[in-house]
Parts: structure tokens; sequence; C-alpha cells
């Protein structure tokens, strides 16, 4: 007997990683976004509650991504399934957590499960993407594809669509720190730059080919010496009070790298230690306090897990 209600949890995840602009990302323990669906005999996908939204999204079915992404798979399935959402925003939006990814990620995993697994978990990768598309314009998967295998991720390619996931070494851990302000990821979209240099691209795959080398290989000096981004962080971190600042405290105190988590404001950095990794999340919250900036900090090894059934 399948039953007729499911809850599910889905992750925050880092992407970019500072050099891996759209192709690099990785799963945090927490926060993340909780979702229970509902079968009803309305023939209809509804929003019936959002809570930890402040009223910023939308119940309309046609509009948010949870339902849009929910209707999509029916419609594939050709299944008139009532469902009925409850979305339970337990990340802050615009945080550059990847909050829209795990409302994507826990709505198409939750109605999979639902419906007995229909699809294999690869195969709800492209509706979390659509999901993407709805909340900013983009279909990126550094943020869903993260969220819905766990683990860090790396897009070969969008088309056609080839996803690797990375292991990592288990010392790795990421600190985040979210300051409470609100960048939409369109609007940090559209500030960069549409062309860049040959030479900014050779010194980007440079990074970006050593940094999957150090996480391959646990050589967290290669790690370290590749964690930068030359083109999208000098952009961007203007939008992010506090930024140079926080990132030159995690490098003092021993962080691998630092940068600017998926679209921020949330930075984030990578350590090969827990007390390293929590020293900087004090560090993180004494400058943003100096400044008076509220903001939540959160120490976790990468995920592996992905999405699950609470
Ligand atoms: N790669 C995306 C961007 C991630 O930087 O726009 C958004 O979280």
């Amino acid at each position: 007997m399948m039953p007729d209600t499911i809850r599910v949890f889905a992750p925050a995840t880092v992407a970019n990683v500072t050099c891996g602009f759209d192709i690099l990302g990785f799963a945090v323990d927490q926060p993340g976004d909780e979702i229970t669906l509902t079968k009803s005999d309305t023939g209809e996908v509804r929003i019936t509650n959002i809570t930890g939204d402040g009223g910023a999204l939308p119940l309309d079915a046609d509009k948010n991504t949870c339902s849009v992404v929910i209707k999509m798979f029916l419609n594939d399935l050709g299944l008139r399934q009532g469902i009925d959402i409850v979305l339970d925003k337990k990340m802050p939006l615009g945080s550059g957590l990847g909050s829209s990814a795990a409302s994507s990620v826990a709505a198409i995993f939750a109605i999979n499960e639902l419906l007995g697994k229909p699809r294999k978990l690869e195969e709800l990768l492209p509706y979390a993407m659509e999901g993407e598309r709805v909340a900013c314009g983009a279909a990126h998967a550094d943020n869903v594809a993260p969220g819905l295998f766990g683990g860090f991720v790396l897009i070969r390619s969008y088309d056609p669509l080839d996803v690797v996931k990375l292991k990592t070494p288990d010392e790795l851990f990421a600190t985040l720190v979210h300051p409470q302000i609100e960048v939409k990821t369109k609007d940090a979209r559209e500030i960069l730059r549409k062309q860049i240099y040959f030479k900014e691209s050779v010194k980007q795959s440079g990074n970006v080919a050593g940094l999957i080398a150090g996480l391959l290989t646990s050589d967290f000096g290669l790690i370290s010496r590749s964690m930068h981004d030359h083109i999208v962080e000098p952009i961007r971190s203007i939008l992010i009070p506090g930024y140079s600042e926080v990132k030159a405290a995690a490098m003092e105190i021993g962080a691998l790298g630092a940068g600017i988590s998926g679209s921020g404001p949330s930075i984030f950095a990578l350590s090969h230690n827990e007390a390293i990794a929590n020293k900087i999340a004090l560090a993180m919250k004494q400058i943003y306090g100096g400044i008076k900036v509220e903001c939540e900090t959160y120490v976790s090894r990468i995920s592996q897990t992905g999405p699950r059934l609470i």
C-alpha cells in the first residue's frame, strides 16, 4: 500500500564553489526545506500552505517552483492526480544557499516517492532544473544536482546533460554565513559580463581542473591554490557587505579557500578540519556583528545524502 501523504527534506547547497560558475556545487547537512504532499481527488495540483517565506512566494500553482515541477512530472506520466502541497521554507530566500533549488528538489523527489518511484533519481534532475528556470530564468543545475544526488557535483555539460559526482576528502568542512540581506539570483546573473577574455578562461579552467584534481586526490594544498574566481567574484562581491573582511578572516584562520555561495549574499569557506570551520563561523559572526548586519552561520561536512523522507 502506497501512503497518501509524504514529507521530504531537501538540503541547502553551495553553487559555483569559487571558480566553477554554473558547473560545481555541493550539498550541506543543514539548513534545508521541507515539503508535504498529499494525494487528493480534485485532479488539481494546489499549494495549500507555505510557511517561513514571509508571504513572498506565490500560492498560484502555475508560478510556484514546487507546483510547476510536480505538474510537469504528472503531465509527462499522463496522470491527472490531485496533489495538495504544503511547503515549509526552513531557509532564507535570495540567500545564495540554493533556497529555490531545495524546494524544487524536495518537490520532485517527494512526488516520485509518493507515486511509487516511476522514475529513477537521475531522471528527476531535468524537472528540478525547470524549477530553477521558474525561480530565476535560468535552468542552472549547480544547486539542484548536488541537492538531488548529495555530495560534490560537476556539471560537465548542459547539452547533453552530463553530471559527475566527485569523491571528496572526508575531512572537508564547509562554513557558511548568511548575512540577512536579499540578493535575487536573476539580478546577480544580469550584472555579469556577457563575454570574457581568452586568458581569463585559461586561468579559470586551470583552477577548476586543479580544484577537481585536489578533491579527488585529497591534496589540500592544490585545493587551496585552485579556489580562486577571477570572473564572477569581482562583480558580485560588491553587493555583499563585509565580503572582503569575511574572506580575509577565513583565510587568516586557516581556510583552504572562501568565496561567494551561489549568487550570494552568503559566503562559504572550506576547511580541512571541523575546529577551523567552527573558528571561521565565530569570526564571521563577529564581523557582521561589528557592522550591525544580522547573520546566521552553519558548519557542515559535504553532505552525501541529498533529499530524504522525514
Ligand atoms: N550558478 C548560479 C549563479 C548559482 O551563480 O547564478 C545560483 O545559486
